[in-house]
């Protein structure tokens, strides 16, 4: 069928029209977002809560914590703000681990989620009875998990630590002559090895975010900007480690873009960090590092997809009606366990700064 011009005429008006409603859809989408987010921060403010949100949610929902008094950090921070704070009731913007430590370190506050249904990979990959089965079988060893874990497989161990100070305390444990079990992250886990020659047993676990960062295609970018600094998340693969020019949590990431001389990062690892990295150095460029490579199926494009399970609606929802739907409870006799590891980790990085 060949276009008429009174056709062609037509078919041009409608894509004119098609074009203009959507333009205007989305200004209306974003005018209501904008009035949204100042209705949010305005209860908010008034609701004495305070917002603990992590790097990786989106970046409306970090400046919302900045903005109302509330903390953007890595896990470790996440835990340390939320014991100190005084306010009664804390709204996690992060995934379950987080909301549960929270509440495990502090069981007399109110903690509330946007959703209780944003979990781990770690987590999921740890399951509480398969690794009480895993240490029953190693009883002289002493158990280091990571934060990434159910409160009921914190309650296990010795030790819980975050990624920004793992390297520390196995360090100090090794020194000590303990063998250790660590789980659930191989990749963590291989790399605290590596830094302090302790004797661990690894659990095989990953991260379905940082698994993705593949050598492939580095090499092309590395091509595109010679000169570029690598950070790596150490949950990333160990070829994306050995490559790196700095490897550490979320935070030691946004340290080393700052403190390295480099003008151009690529970034393994999520990137909602991108919003408070740039932040810190406005006039470098920063690249997202290459997931899985040509050809390959991505299943998370550098963002978490736990993370971005926490909304704006959601931490209304929670203002709105503290809806115990997404209340975080733990077992208080559970939550007793688990909370000595934890304090121990705290404790640990206190004596670190004196
Ligand atoms: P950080 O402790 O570095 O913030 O990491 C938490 C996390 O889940 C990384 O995937
Ligand atoms: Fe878990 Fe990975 Fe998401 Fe971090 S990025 S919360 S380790 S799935």
């Amino acid at each position: 069928m060949t276009l008429q011009m009174d056709d062609y005429i037509a078919t041009r008006a409608d894509v004119r029209a098609y074009l203009d409603r959507a333009l205007s859809d989305a200004e209306s989408a974003s005018n209501q977002e904008a009035e949204l987010y100042e209705e949010v921060k305005h209860k908010l403010l008034a609701s004495g809560a305070r917002l603990v949100a992590h790097y990786y949610v989106d970046p409306e929902l970090q400046r919302l914590a900045e903005e109302t008094g509330g903390i953007v950090s890595d896990s470790l921070e996440m835990a340390r703000f939320g014991a100190s704070d005084p306010a009664s009731k804390l709204i996690v913007a992060g995934v379950s681990f987080m909301g549960e430590t929270a509440k495990i370190l502090s069981p007399e506050k109110r903690i509330f989620m946007p959703t209780l249904e944003a979990t781990c990979s770690l987590d999921l990959g740890c399951p509480e009875e398969a690794f009480n089965a895993f240490c029953d079988a190693h009883p002289d060893r002493t158990v280091v998990v990571y934060a990434n874990t159910s409160a009921a497989v914190k309650a296990r161990a010795d030790w819980v630590v975050t990624s920004s100070i793992a390297v520390d305390v196995v360090d100090a444990l090794a020194a000590r002559g303990e063998s250790l079990i660590w789980a659930p992250d191989r990749y963590l886990g291989r790399y605290v090895q590596k830094q302090t020659n302790a004797d661990m047993l690894l659990w095989d676990s990953a991260c379905v975010v940082h698994e993705e960062f593949r050598l492939h295609d580095l090499d092309a970018l590395m091509s595109m900007h010679p000169g570029a600094g690598l950070l790596v998340h150490p949950e990333s693969p160990d070829e994306m480690i050995e490559r790196a020019d700095a490897v550490g949590s979320t935070s030691q990431l946004i340290e080393a873009a700052v403190r390295l001389p480099n003008s151009t990062f690529i970034v393994a690892t999520d990137k909602g960090i991108f919003y408070k990295m740039q932040q810190q150095v406005p006039d470098k460029l920063l690249l997202e590092a290459p997931t899985r490579g040509a050809g390959g199926t991505c299943q998370s494009c550098a963002h978490c997809p736990w993370m971005a399970m926490n909304r704006l609606s959601g931490i209304n929802r929670v203002l709105d009606s503290w809806d115990p739907a997404c209340e975080v409870l733990v077992d208080p006799e559970l939550g007793q366990k688990a909370m000595r590891p934890l304090m121990r980790m705290l404790e640990f990085k206190a004596s670190l700064s004196v």
